[in-house]
């Protein structure tokens, strides 16, 4: 990205002050809270007159996009000119934004700022080295450090089974990750398992009985994958351990996906009684052909590692003895990649896409929302439940 002064960038945003004048390594969003009112904004404006040191250009030029997204909506300015980097780097930051509701732009805005406060330096500085927590959840965590926005399945005792908490702070987290300023985002698993697909109690445990829960749950997993379609930064799986369900449909999102020797990958579906989502009924197809996607989706195949590599699903395989040290390695490389191109290369390479992707979503949804009620479904799940088999 072209370096942008600070001067030149409160030119263009005069709530901006002068105040900027030494490089912070790093800045992290702060604990995310909801619902910004105009006076927090307006208070976050005149806090940003406050800091006292430059948290460099990246983040700069995230508030100047939040700022503008916020008050004028989106971007609604034709694009300066190619020699024009200074402005063109501005553009390019707010039109990033998309259509992201003025509402949230507050938000992110203000929590942006907060985390830019005295107090927030304070406790960023002495961390370098150690991810610095950005969202705490107790099954999900989200840290960031070295450009990378890491979201972790956090609940080993359960293969790291997503509930529907789960499922919601993960939105968040990809939210939030979507205007931090990291270059990259990884999913990863804690403990042995990277993550055992959906919490087969989600149904079964829900209040208000199966068919409410189906009906919440078919709404809540649109939005999930939703915000797998539409993520604007590279997104990159490190799969540790076994994959299962959902965890495994979703890769075909991904923009690559690193995985140990130990990891395996099963989409036990018709087992369940149930039917593929995340779009893997039309990525699984395309990635490795409909005859190799039909043993997957349908036949419940499980796959090696190196099985998932020949087939185009997984990027690398790793020993599992080098697989932690060498892949931060080379992801933390990645990270120091121009972040502004690699998201305008990724926009490039899924944009044709993401309108089909959408409706597959759609349509896989309300298909599960059926097979969720299906005697054969509910057949299955209470057979793992009382453990008579397990797949
Ligand atoms: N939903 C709910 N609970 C799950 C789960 C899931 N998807 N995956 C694992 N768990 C729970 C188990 O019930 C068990 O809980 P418990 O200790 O309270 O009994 C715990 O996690 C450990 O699992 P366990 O089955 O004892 O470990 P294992 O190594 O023998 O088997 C799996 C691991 C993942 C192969 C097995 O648990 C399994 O088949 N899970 C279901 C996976 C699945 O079908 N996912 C949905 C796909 S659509």
């Amino acid at each position: 990205m072209a370096a942008v002064t600070w001067r030149v960038v409160r030119r263009w945003c005069p709530s901006l002050p002068q105040v900027f004048r030494f490089p912070v390594a790093q800045v992290h969003l702060g604990r995310p809270k909801m619902r910004a009112s105009q006076q927090d904004f307006e208070n976050a404006v005149n806090q940003v007159k406050l800091l006292k040191k430059d948290p460099g250009n990246q983040v700069k030029l995230q508030l100047y996009a939040l700022y503008k997204q916020a008050t004028d909506g989106p971007c609604n300015v034709s694009k300066p000119g190619v020699f024009d980097l200074v402005n063109k780097a501005k553009w390019e930051a707010w039109n990033a934004l998309g259509s992201l509701p003025k509402e949230t732009a507050r938000q992110n805005y203000v929590d942006l700022v907060s985390s830019l406060s005295p107090s927030s330096e304070a406790s960023n500085q002495g961390k370098s080295g150690a991810d610095v927590k950005v969202q705490e959840s107790k099954d999900i965590v989200v840290t960031s450090e070295d450009g990378i926005t890491k979201i972790m399945f956090n609940r080993p005792p359960k293969k790291n089974a997503i509930t529907f908490q789960m499922y919601q702070d993960i939105i968040l987290a990809l939210k939030n990750a979507s205007t931090d300023n990291s270059a990259i985002t990884v999913f990863t698993g804690a403990g042995d398992y990277y993550c055992s697909g959906n919490d087969l109690t989600n149904f079964t445990s829900a209040s208000g009985g199966m068919e409410k829960a189906a009906e919440g749950g078919a709404v809540l997993l649109r939005e999930f994958v939703n915000s797998f379609i539409d993520f604007p930064k590279p997104l990159v799986a490190v799969v540790n351990g076994p994959a299962v369900g959902i965890s495994v449909t979703l890769l075909g999102l991904f923009d690559a996906v690193y995985a140990s020797d130990k990891a395996t990958f099963h989409t036990p579906f018709s087992h369940l009684g149930q039917s593929p989502e995340a779009c893997s009924s039309y990525t699984f197809p395309k990635i490795m052909g409909s005859a190799k996607a039909t043993e997957m989706l349908l036949f419940g195949k499980k796959l090696t590692a190196r099985e998932a590599c020949a087939q185009g699903l997984v990027t690398e395989v790793f020993p599992d003895s080098t697989f932690k040290k060498e892949i931060w390695t080379r992801l933390k490389a990645y990270a120091k990649l121009p972040p502004n191109s690699m998201r305008i290369s990724k926009q490039l390479i899924r944009k044709n896409e993401k309108e089909k992707l959408h409706a597959v979503n759609a349509e896989e949804c309300s298909t599960l929302k059926e097979r969720w009620l299906s005697e054969e479904c509910i057949n299955a799940i209470m057979s793992f439940l009382s453990r008579k088999s397990k797949l």
